[in-house]
């Protein structure tokens, strides 16, 4: 039997999993890593960096057998190398707010219309052409050294097998995709001055694009290793999650947050500020990102209560279910779905002098749930109203903000028997390569089993609607004020 490898790029930490080809987790690694933030509302990683930690990962891991490795990465960061295949600047990340003008300048001056017609989407701070503009018109003599440009997951493969490629569901976060048609945008690569050579390769997230080279598969011990493509994170989590084909829906509680719906078809959002994008099952999805989620939890927590025990914060607070007088915004480092503003900031709203630790421990929890809710309105608008949701992510730990979530989102939330999300889609992408499975559909059917299910409770859905029409109306008066 051939085993598998699954790499998750995050932004905290790089996770690999091995497992078997039926599914089976075998062994993992998780390697952490900072972000640099050398200004107010930057935040960039070196992919250097990255593919040490890789590189010890895999050794930890100490896999035999190993037939095929894929990736789940973080979306939209600007990796540009040189002419001699060398790092020119540190990745600027997805939650990076330094494109605010060029973001203004896409949305307006070359308009939304246009954008969404190219591609399907309008322009977002996190997005790569914005960072695009930003290097070009900030970093001229950068710019000018760009030979070609990759996606943080991509960057790896390259370094694995020399080859220059993306898949289609992570092309789509550059806003240079045409996403309805699968191929670059041209009007977005003239708008971001750069030329489709200098663009890698597309392939579905499942399609091979090279052997992981002699050496460095001499170094760990493999033999002839299959890489294939992989997805951005979400889309590689939703796999993992056996979120594929028509009708699905994932929520993940990641260091972002984001409500992930499957389809089939391509939807027009007709410049909603929703993404549309492909999906790494062949086909597309719809989804809403918010920018800080777990990370809320973790910085409440760790920068601000100095706790390290999660759970002990969270312990005995269902009492206030419903019933918390204080409010939460999330926006820690600007919002991108529904406000798309960098300049958005977090709040504590309706504090009085009873206000505890407790409750404004899960106001942190509510308020996230509450901005996943405004992603939920968005796609409701666009005519997909998802009945239940699986939930992945760190934060999907936590029962109590599960049950938060389903009652604020309304629908059920389930949970299958591995909530690896990104790694674990992405080894089953790699299992699809090598032919193990004929499509990622067929993989996540015989995979992904459900484990739990936690239904709304009418009467704190109640409660929860009209605390959201409340947290709806804080972010309109705050507006212009951060
Ligand atoms: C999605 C997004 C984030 C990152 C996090 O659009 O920006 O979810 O992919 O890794």
């Amino acid at each position: 039997m051939s085993n598998f490898i699954g790499i998750d790029l995050g932004t905290s930490s790089v996770k690999i999993l091995l497992t078997d080809e039926r599914g089976k987790i075998l062994a993992s690694s998780t390697r952490p890593y900072d972000v640099y933030r050398p200004q107010e509302g930057w935040s960039e990683q070196d992919p250097e960096e990255w593919f040490q930690e890789v590189l010890e990962g895999l050794e930890e891991l100490n896999a035999r057998d190993v037939a095929g490795i894929s990736f789940g990465g973080q979306m939209h960061g600007l990796v540009a190398l040189d002419r001699e295949g060398k790092v020119i600047r540190p990745c600027i990340l997805w939650n990076d707010g330094r494109t605010e003008e060029e973001t203004a300048y896409l949305n307006e001056t070359v308009g939304r219309e246009k954008l969404n017609a190219w591609t399907g989407n309008i322009a977002f701070a996190g997005f790569t052409a914005p960072k695009l503009l930003w290097m070009y018109r900030h970093e001229p003599e950068n710019f000018a050294k760009i030979d070609k440009i990759l996606l943080p997951k991509d960057y790896l493969a390259y370094r694995f097998t020399g080859e220059f490629s993306t898949d289609y569901s992570d092309a789509s976060g550059t806003l240079l995709l045409d996403v309805k048609n699968r191929c670059w945008a041209e009007e977005m690569c003239e708008i971001c001055h750069v030329s489709k050579e200098q663009l890698p390769a597309l392939h579905e997230s499942y399609e091979v694009i090279g052997t992981m080279k002699r050496s460095l598969a001499d170094a760990l011990g493999y033999g002839e290793v299959k890489v294939c493509a992989g997805a951005g994170d979400n889309a590689a989590a939703a796999v993992g999650m056996g979120v594929v084909g028509e009708g699905g829906c994932n929520v993940s509680l990641g260091t972002s947050g984001t409500l992930f719906l499957s389809s089939d078809s391509f939807s027009d959002v007709h410049g909603k500020p929703l993404h549309s994008f492909c999906h790494a099952d062949g086909k597309y999805h719809l989804m809403g990102c918010i920018l800080s989620a777990a990370s809320c939890n973790e910085w409440w927590v760790h920068r601000v209560l100095r706790a390290e025990d999660y759970a002990a914060e969270q312990a005995g607070l269902e009492k206030y279910l419903g019933d918390n007088d204080v409010f939460f915004l999330p926006y820690l480092a600007g919002e991108r779905c529904p406000h798309n503003d960098v300049t958005a900031r977090g709040a504590f709203i309706g504090l009085n002098a009873e206000s505890d630790r407790g409750q404004m421990t899960l106001a942190v929890l509510e308020g996230v749930a509450f901005a996943l809710r405004d992603c939920l309105e968005e796609a409701k608008a666009c005519g997909r109203a998802p009945q239940a949701t699986s939930v992945c992510g760190g934060g999907a730990r936590s029962e109590l903000w599960v049950r938060v979530l389903s009652n604020v989102l309304g629908i059920s939330v389930c949970g299958p028997k591995t909530t690896e999300g990104p790694a674990y889609g992405a080894a089953m992408l790699a299992m699809v390569g090598c032919g193990v499975y004929r499509t990622v559909d067929e993989a996540a059917r015989a995979i992904v089993r459900v484990l739990w299910t936690r239904e709304p409770e009418p009467e704190l859905v109640a409660r929860y609607e009209k605390k959201y029409q409340k947290y709806k109306q804080f972010y309109p008066a705050l507006k212009g004020l951060f």
